[in-house]
């Protein structure tokens, strides 16, 4: 019997759109603990990664579980620089772009084009795997930075692979080398972002990976997922409300405007998070020090007058700031315009993605779910000519 046959004469079955609440594997990678305001990798609290550790080290601990020992994170280091570069053929593709392509679009596409460059393609292995993840996540930064050069008309740099991710992006995508704070800023917007366990677009690149596809293919289904406003937008959404707002003195009053209207406050409230998200705490503190930099203080103010205000009149129903409130902020002063804020997500989250999808190999079930047949089922098939 078909799948259709036998939805039409089972009971109504309880349909789990949106899956909440539904467990799709175990997990060693990622703890979101929603109560207390904690964030975990592989056990890690992220307070601790965003104050000691480097993108690099927190990649490492993600995709092998462990600490990396003085050598190994060196090593770890020094093939993130060198795989940094990309092939010729990928800027060719990168100057091919319509000049108002998507920046997200544009990285989905240049990652696809990637994955024929790559000799280990389609060699299933996990050790191939790891490789395969470490030359994809050094290429994403660049991939971003040279297509943004080439839109703003200018030259395209090849990467630096002395320097770290984060400060190698910064200097790609401006062509300067960035400042002490905001290299730091930068890196640890990278280690904050790198996971947050079964989301929609680890869970898209779960489904590719169940079906065996490349490692490269299931970045491609996750960048496409985080494309959405539902997803990566939000942090554009709150920025965009703080420029709206503009000045300290109208921002509460737009906050009590905005709610009394029944309106929503971007960058406020979560589905886990029932208090503070860690990650907004932590970059809040830079944001203020990059705001004070670069003299734009008034903008922080607009922020902390948001969050006050927000936090006074919703935290009864455990509203609070998330992430998104702050890094929009943050890349904000740090100079980075607004469509670069979801490729900048995925630059980071690449870290979390592959190791989900390396995690569900070692394990794998193809994804195969139900849907629940509520169509026709005896129409009578007339051949075109008859048909009205
Ligand atoms: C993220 C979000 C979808 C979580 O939704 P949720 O867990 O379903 O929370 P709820 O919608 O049940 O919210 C509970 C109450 O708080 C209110 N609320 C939630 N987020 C709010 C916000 N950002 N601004 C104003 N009110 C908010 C809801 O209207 C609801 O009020 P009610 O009980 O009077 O109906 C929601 O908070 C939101 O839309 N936030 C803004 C977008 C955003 O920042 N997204 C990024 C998330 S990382």
């Amino acid at each position: 019997m078909s799948i259709t046959e036998k939805s039409t004469i089972e009971a109504r079955p309880k349909i789990d759109k949106g899956l909440d609440d539904i467990y799709v594997k175990e997990s060693s990678i990622c703890l979101v603990d929603g109560r207390e305001g904690r964030l975990l990798y592989r056990g890690w609290d992220i307070r601790d990664l965003a104050q000691h550790s480097s993108f690099e080290e927190t990649i490492y601990i993600l995709i092998h579980g462990r600490l990396p020992a003085k050598e190994e994170l060196a090593e770890a280091k020094r093939a993130f620089g060198e795989s940094r570069a990309i092939d010729p053929e990928v800027v060719k593709l990168l100057r091919c772009m319509p000049e108002d392509a998507p920046p997200i679009d544009v990285l989905r596409t240049a990652v696809s084009f990637l994955s024929n460059f790559d000799k280990e393609r389609d060699d299933p292995t996990r050790a191939a795997n790891m490789r395969k993840a470490q030359r994809l996540i050094g290429k994403m930064p660049t991939l971003v930075a040279a297509h943004h050069r080439i839109r703003q008309g200018k030259r395209v740099l090849v990467p630096d692979p002395k320097l770290g991710i984060a400060e190698d992006f910064l200097r790609m995508l401006t062509g300067k080398r960035p400042d002490p704070l905001s290299a730091k800023v930068m890196d640890v917007a990278l280690i904050l972002h790198a996971d947050h366990s079964m989301n929609a677009s680890a869970f898209a690149a779960t489904v590719a990976a169940s079906t065996l596809a490349d490692l490269y293919s299931t970045i491609v289904a996750a960048i496409a997922t985080l494309k959405g406003p539902l997803h990566g937008g939000a942090n554009e959404a709150a920025l965009k409300t703080m420029l709206t707002i503009g000045k300290p003195e109208n921002a509460e009053s737009y906050v009590l405007n905005t709610l009394q209207n029944h309106g929503k406050i971007f960058g406020f409230g979560h589905r886990v998070y029932k208090t503070w998200d860690p990650r907004a705490l932590i970059l809040r503190e830079y944001a203020k020090q990059l705001s004070e930099l670069r003299g734009e203080e008034d903008l922080f103010h607009v922020a902390e007058i948001v969050q006050d205000t927000v936090v006074r009149e919703l935290s009864a129903k455990h509203i609070y700031p998330n992430v998104d409130f702050y890094s929009g902020l943050t890349y904000h002063l740090l100079g980075i315009p607004l469509d670069l804020f979801t490729p900048i997500f995925a630059v980071s989250r690449v870290a979390g993605w592959t190791a989900h999808v390396i995690e569900y190999w070692e394990d794998n079930r193809l994804v195969r779910p139900l849907d629940y047949y509520v169509g026709p089922t005896h129409n009578v098939y007339v051949p075109v000519e008859r048909r009205a």
